[in-house]
């Protein structure tokens, strides 16, 4: 186990999140698995591929009875059918409550996964093993499970807390250029939002991070979730709110556009350009901090502006989220860098000026 750190979420559950390289080779190292029955590995067709027969081998040295399921990769993965199935299967594979299930892929694997555990026989363990730089990042932390419905995201699901997670940044050299981007938009949105030595890290490394590096950004990331999953594990008090930066445009970029043309990422880097610009409209941050985070987010690949949508296409979308997410989508802004804050004064007229630059 290379650079291995651990972090430790209290909420209503313990989860230590075991950070490092190679941490499969010494599964059982990161974790206790002998008070279970069994082990069910849930992932994706693509990751089964590159690391599927690795991962079996290692569960094995447990002792367990392992058995997989292998989703089809994508978003609509997400979906009560293919919960459905994975029910079907836990059930057909004799998993008890004494269970474990193991998710191994991205974010879509994670909340799948994670969904079933929360539900299948009331509640069964899970751990949570992500191979996405987003997903080690972001969705793995924070218990926020769940599957997509009626056309909105994430519409059904549960707060439930793994058992533990286990970023091991060995997968994160599999990745392509633009997934490695979807989570680095993420990376700087910590940076930006809660933590200037983050995001003068991300100034100063080349694009390609050593294996040190990259522990570091994971370490780093998660024990900046892991603070805010601990003060607000429901989003209860408004301060996960803060992890939205950049989101609110980013959201309408998503929606307007489609994936096809901006990533998550993109669309992230393209709100975080807005919030930053809506900031210095309102006087909270200086046109050079403006400019330096323009920098970042070039270094590193990502849009700052959006010529595909329309400034009031883009404003149609954002009220149309309001509205479906009963008036909860908060404005974070930046008080300076590192330093994001809710906001609940930002006029139509603000972001349309803003729109207006970005979409030019
Ligand atoms: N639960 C949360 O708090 C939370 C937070 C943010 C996002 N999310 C959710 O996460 C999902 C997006 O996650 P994602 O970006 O990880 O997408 P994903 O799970 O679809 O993975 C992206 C692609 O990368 C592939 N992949 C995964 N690991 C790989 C590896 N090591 N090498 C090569 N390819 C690999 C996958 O097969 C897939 O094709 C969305 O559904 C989003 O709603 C959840």
């Amino acid at each position: 186990m290379e650079y291995s750190r651990v972090i430790r979420i209290e909420t209503v559950r313990t989860c230590p999140i075991i950070v490092g390289a190679n941490l499969i080779d010494d599964l059982g190292e990161c974790f206790d698995f002998s008070g279970y029955s069994s082990i069910v590995l849930i992932t994706d067709a693509r990751v089964n591929k590159l690391y599927g027969q690795s991962v079996t081998a290692a569960l094995q040295t447990t002792g367990k009875r392992i058995s997989a399921l292998t989703l089809p990769v994508g978003e609509r993965t997400k979906s009560l059918r293919v919960a459905e199935r994975g029910y079907r299967f836990l059930l057909e594979h004799n998993t008890d409550r004494q269970g474990l299930i193991c998710t191994l892929g991205g974010g879509v694997v994670g909340d799948l996964g994670g969904y079933l555990a929360a539900t299948y026989l009331r509640g069964v363990d899970y751990i949570q093993l992500p191979t996405t730089f987003l997903a080690q990042i972001d969705s793995s932390i924070g218990g926020k499970v769940g599957v997509n419905f009626g056309g909105k995201k994430n519409m059904v699901g549960s707060f439930y807390q793994p058992r533990a997670i286990i970023a091991d940044v060995s997968f994160l050299k599999s990745l392509t250029p633009a997934e490695m981007r979807n989570g680095l938009a993420e990376a700087i949105k910590y940076g930006l939002a809660m933590d200037t030595a983050l995001l003068q890290m991300m100034e100063r490394q080349a694009n390609e991070f050593t294996t040190a590096e990259l522990v570091d950004i994971v370490r780093r990331c998660s024990a900046l979730k892991a603070g805010i999953v601990e003060a607000d594990e429901t989003e209860r008090s408004g301060q996960r709110a803060i992890l939205n930066f950049g989101h609110t445009i980013g959201h309408a970029v998503e929606a307007v556009t489609g994936l096809q043309v901006r990533s998550h990422g993109e669309a992230v880097a393209i709100g975080m350009m807005a919030a930053a610009r809506i900031s210095e409209q309102a006087g909270m941050l200086d046109s050079n901090s403006r400019q330096r985070i323009e920098k970042v987010l070039r270094k590193y690949g990502l849009p700052i502006s959006c010529r595909e949508a329309s400034p009031d296409d883009l404003l149609s979308a954002i009220h149309f989220d309001k509205k479906t997410t009963a008036g909860q989508t908060a404005w974070v802004l930046l008080r300076g860098i590192g330093n994001g804050v809710v906001n609940q004064h930002v006029t139509d007229n603000m972001v349309k000026d803003v729109l207006k630059e970005i979409c030019r």
